[in-house]
């Protein structure tokens, strides 16, 4: 099937010589075409051009051609949500209200809440609850806009419930039309019968996990939350190491609590990715520099935790790349509304719309490793995309915040 659009009012992120991610200033620099069309064809995205440009002829041999005026309205390339943990047991609206009351995410954690708690739930759900769940979240998710997203396990904390929640994703992948890449998590958090010999359950980690995961070819890439109370360095250290046998890049979650050195480590192992730091000085950004990892920062858990932003403005300062995930999960960040990231990357971190755009885009398509088939508008990428409603300008994607302005989603050149 062939799906032409006609009429476009501003055809957004368009790439003539696509490029792997944009870093510093490069960031603010947006190319877009007014009044354009773009061609889609068997999936991909064929040819796009400006209208006046536009030959009627050329397309009439068509049989299968889909036609769409997209006058007042604009097109994007779909969101890439690089870092999500969507499959989860069960909501834990409890742990928030204890968090509206004051409590802490460590004491909330230390209480046994957290992630425990959804690991607890994790053992007794069924393979197919789980499943569906998760394909709930991902229609939602869609219909918002997104593309392409990575789901995390780490929710398992034991080798069988990893390898369960791992196998959910892969039936996701292989069932649902968006692109997935999924994440081995399982150094999330300490089980409590291992607190105070957390070694030993790295040791399981890495000599019982890891085989079987690498075995069953069940993760793209590896993760493990380097953060005070959680994983040290040394810990993250052995496990990186590890998973480096396999061929599994790491993409970790780090400086969330602290200065935890967690990015070092990160980029010592050329992570593709070190998420959410919050914890980000001098000497991280110099750290980053130059490597090939992306700092990518998680609006949604720091607005809704109530906790200190990354330096995001230092970063792209300092000529970094920044790119924006949802973090959707059950604990920290319950949404997966890319288009509400967007917003909070301009709000919270005052990010231009333009970096705010990247960075949802053909950044976190870096930072899942897709930014070759995803992340822009470029001849020969995947056709995700969509198509909005009637809105003046691309500013206001990020400005008219907390709404859907996404109108109707094309992926893998199907409309949905
Ligand atoms: O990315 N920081 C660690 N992990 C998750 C929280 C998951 C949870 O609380 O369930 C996060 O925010
Ligand atoms: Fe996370």
């Amino acid at each position: 099937m062939s799906i032409i659009i006609k009429n476009i009012k501003e055809l957004v992120q368009v790439e003539e010589n696509p490029v792997s991610f944009v870093s510093g200033k490069d960031m603010s620099k947006l190319e877009t075409i007014k009044d354009a069309w773009l061609y889609i064809k068997d999936g991909f995205i064929a040819d796009f051009g400006r209208m006046k440009d536009f030959k009627e002829d050329e397309w009439v041999e068509e049989t299968h051609i889909v036609e769409f005026d997209a006058t007042g309205c604009m097109v994007f390339p779909s969101f890439c949500d690089s870092h999500t943990h969507l499959v989860y047991p069960a909501s834990r609206e409890i742990e928030y209200i204890d968090k509206i009351k004051g409590l802490s995410y460590e004491e909330i954690a230390a209480r046994g809440g957290g992630i425990l708690n959804s690991a607890k739930k994790m053992q007794e759900i069924s393979e197919d609850e789980l499943y569906e769940s998760a394909m709930k979240r991902l229609d939602e998710i869609m219909y918002m806009g997104t593309g392409a997203v990575e789901i995390k396990s780490g929710y398992g904390l034991t080798a069988e419930t990893e390898l369960k929640m791992l196998r959910v994703i892969k039936r996701l992948k292989e069932n649902h039309p968006l692109t997935i890449k999924s994440t081995f998590l399982g150094a999330h958090s300490i089980p409590a019968e291992y607190r105070g010999r957390q070694e030993e359950y790295v040791d399981i980690v890495i000599n019982e996990m890891l085989p079987q995961v690498a075995a069953d070819d069940l993760a793209d890439y590896v993760d493990v939350f380097c953060d005070k109370g959680f994983f040290t360095v040394e810990d993250t250290d052995r496990i990186l190491n590890a998973a480096m046998k396999y061929g599994m890049r790491p993409k970790i979650h780090a400086n969330e609590l602290d200065y935890s050195g967690g990015i070092q480590v990160g980029v010592k192992y050329d992570a593709l990715s070190v998420d959410h730091l919050e914890y980000t000085g001098k000497e991280e950004i110099e750290c980053l520099k130059g490597s090939d990892t992306m700092p990518t920062v998680l609006p949604g858990a720091a607005f809704f935790l109530g906790m200190i932003y990354a330096p995001v403005r230092d970063m792209i300062d300092a000529g970094l790349p920044v790119a924006l995930a949802s973090d959707f999960n059950p604990g920290s960040s319950p949404s997966g509304n890319m288009q509400f990231i967007q917003s909070m990357g301009c709000i919270c971190y005052k990010m231009l719309p333009e970096e705010a755009i990247h960075a949802t885009t053909i950044n976190s398509a870096y930072a899942m490793g897709i930014s070759e088939e995803l992340g822009s508008i470029a001849k020969g990428k995947k056709a995700n995309i969509y198509i909005t409603e009637e809105i003046p300008t691309y500013e206001y994607m990020p400005y008219y915040y907390g709404s859907n302005k996404v109108d109707q989603v094309i992926i893998n050149g199907e409309i949905y």
